[in-house]
């Protein structure tokens, strides 16, 4: 099973992904968490990425396109995987159409989560997560058990830097620009299918389950 979760910053593709691959037994591959593994450790990919991210820049083209082509050839996704966060641009999303044909493969559905951009703020700006194992939090919708410690592993939970209200914005408006026309382009092919991401997190993964059904 071959899956693409599309959907502005902050609709909640990351708390999605969780449960879609514990359901189906597929790996999630999303582009912002190995970006952000690039930066923590320092590498050459990570310092270039970071002076994009943290403006809530796209990073360009080529390096995510590589980047993409060298994971999905690993052992663990040969039974399937979601992608959350790619692709992001026209560019990335026909390279990737031509990268599976290319490995006799085929994409089997889009699903794009659509919430207000007032509530996209207000989800990312009080998000919290943990740095050692990936939870994710809400101040608000989804407060940890102790004030700031990760429920799964006792770290200390950590704001991302583009997180703040201006970064956020910025992101929004990339998203349009540059992410936006990607939903013409799977409706197209017959793939897309648009969800409400507003409601509780099992709400909106029902939806989600339900446009899954049919495959
Ligand atoms: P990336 O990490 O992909 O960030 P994003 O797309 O902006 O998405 P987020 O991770 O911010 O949000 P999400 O939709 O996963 O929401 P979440 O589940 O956390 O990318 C970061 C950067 O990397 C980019 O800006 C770019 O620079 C670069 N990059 C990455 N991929 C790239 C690519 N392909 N090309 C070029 N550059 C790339 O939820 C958000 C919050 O809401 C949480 O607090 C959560 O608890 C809460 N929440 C979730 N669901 C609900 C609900 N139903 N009700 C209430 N609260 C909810
Ligand atoms: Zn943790």
């Amino acid at each position: 099973m071959i899956l693409i979760l599309l959907g502005a910053p902050g609709v909640g593709k990351g708390t999605q992904s969780q449960n879609i691959i514990k359901k189906y037994s597929i790996v999630q591959i999303s582009t912002g968490d190995i970006l952000r593994n690039e930066v923590k450790n320092e590498t050459e990919l990570g310092l270039t990425a970071k002076q994009y991210m943290e403006k809530g820049e796209l990073v360009p083209d080529d390096i995510i396109i590589k980047m993409i082509e060298k994971r999905i050839s690993q052992p663990d996704c040969a039974n399937g995987f979601l992608l959350d966060g790619f692709p992001r641009t026209i560019e990335q999303a026909k390279s990737f159409d031509k990268m599976i044909k290319q490995k006799g493969l085929d994409l089997d559905k889009v699903i794009y989560i659509d919430v207000a951009d007032d509530e996209i703020i207000d989800r990312l700006t009080l998000r919290r997560v943990c740095p050692t194992c990936g939870a994710i939090y809400h101040l608000k919708n989804k407060p940890p058990k102790q004030d700031m410690i990760c429920d799964i592993c006792g770290s200390k939970l950590i704001q991302r830097s583009d997180d703040t209200k201006e970064t956020v914005e910025n992101r929004l408006k990339v998203f349009k620009e540059h992410t936006k026309p990607l939903i013409e382009y799977y409706e197209k092919q017959g793939k897309l299918n648009s969800v409400s991401g507003l409601g509780t997190v099992d709400e909106v993964f029902s939806r989600i389950l339900t446009a899954l059904s049919s495959i």
